[in-house]
């Protein structure tokens, strides 16, 4: 006679539901918006179905939405008006992210608002800092950084999230931000990043691809793990708040060890391109979106993720 049967608690749903390990909930989410010059725009980008660039009057409106679905926070990423070498966009207070983030703060005060603090949407190179040669300069990139930084939490920003993978830019940033006096301002440090074939569609998106080479020396080898926890520790000894992990999908195992070595909150960053293969898989009617869209985020989740940026949170809200 089987004695132990594993099967007895999965009979009903309610039953399932008082064993379930993991909860997704809407205020897991974080929604990355696309911002851009002009008036009344919403266009959607062709790889990434059901997300737009919105112009700031459209982006205050939007994040009303959002807000009004339970999502507690956006994270806000720019296309500037202007490119140059050194990518000054990104901290030009007319630009449209600055502009964004002080309106969608005005409008929607409750709404967290992080702001991606990198410069390859701005730079003419596509790079994510100042060059020499073909070499990103590290130190030199690090007070751009912080202008950027500085320029954002002045806007209204309650999170900065530095992309930019350069070495010591978390504790640069907590630097500038204390001497103005933003001591509250969080910093969501990108910590576990990638160079990641999955970001093909922001890059699009965002116009931010490299115009030569691509970003190994600054994103992190995919084959490597332990490494993950090195750069999760520094980031922890710089001052970060919050440490994100990018990509999410094929990076379970990563979010699960950084769990295991860490107290420090967990984003995981679900990129644009595992967004486009499920929504290409769903419009083929190859895959349940609703389905593989829930499951996936779950386990993040499981994984050991506290929050999770997703272009799927508005449906996935709806969902709940
Ligand atoms: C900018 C940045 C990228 C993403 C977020 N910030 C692209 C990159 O590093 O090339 C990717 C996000 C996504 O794919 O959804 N450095």
């Amino acid at each position: 006679m089987i004695k132990i049967r594993p099967r007895r608690i999965r009979i009903s749903e309610n039953l399932r539901s008082m064993v379930r390990e993991t909860n997704l909930s809407v205020k897991d989410f974080i929604y990355p918006m696309f911002v851009v010059a002009g008036e009344n725009v919403r266009e959607e980008i062709s790889s990434m179905p059901g997300c737009c660039r919105f112009s700031v009057d459209n982006a205050v409106e939007f994040a009303k939405e959002i807000s009004a679905l339970g999502i507690p926070a956006v994270e806000i990423f720019g296309l500037p008006e202007y490119k140059d070498e050194i990518g000054s966009g990104a901290w030009d207070m007319n630009s449209p992210v600055q502009r964004a983030i002080s309106a969608i703060k005005k409008a929607v005060p409750d709404l967290v608002i992080v702001g991606d603090v990198c410069l390859c949407q701005y730079t003419s190179h596509g790079h994510c800092g100042k060059l020499c040669g073909e070499y990103v300069d590290n130190d030199a990139t690090l007070e751009l950084l912080q202008k950027v930084a500085v320029s954002q939490a002045e806007s209204g920003a309650d999170i900065i999230a530095p992309s930019d993978m350069m070495d010591g830019r978390v504790a640069a940033i907590r630097d500038a931000l204390d001497t103005k006096n933003f001591v509250n301002v969080s910093i969501m440090s990108y910590a576990v990043k990638y160079a990641s074939g999955f970001y093909g569609p922001f890059r699009d998106a965002a116009h931010g691809a490299p115009k030569f080479g691509d970003r190994k020396q600054y994103q992190m080898d995919f084959a490597n793990s332990r490494e993950a926890l090195k750069e999760a520790e520094l980031d922890i000894s710089e001052g970060a708040d919050i440490l994100m992990i990018k990509p999410a999908l094929a990076y379970g195992d990563i979010v699960s060890k950084v769990r295991a070595a860490t107290n420090y909150p967990i984003a995981v960053y679900n990129v644009s391109g595992e967004y486009a293969m499920v929504k290409a898989a769903a419009q083929n009617g190859w895959i349940d979106e609703k389905k593989v869209v829930i499951e996936s985020l779950t386990c993040m989740k499981r994984a050991g993720a506290d929050m999770i940026i997703t272009y799927h949170a508005l449906d996935a809200a709806n969902w709940l």
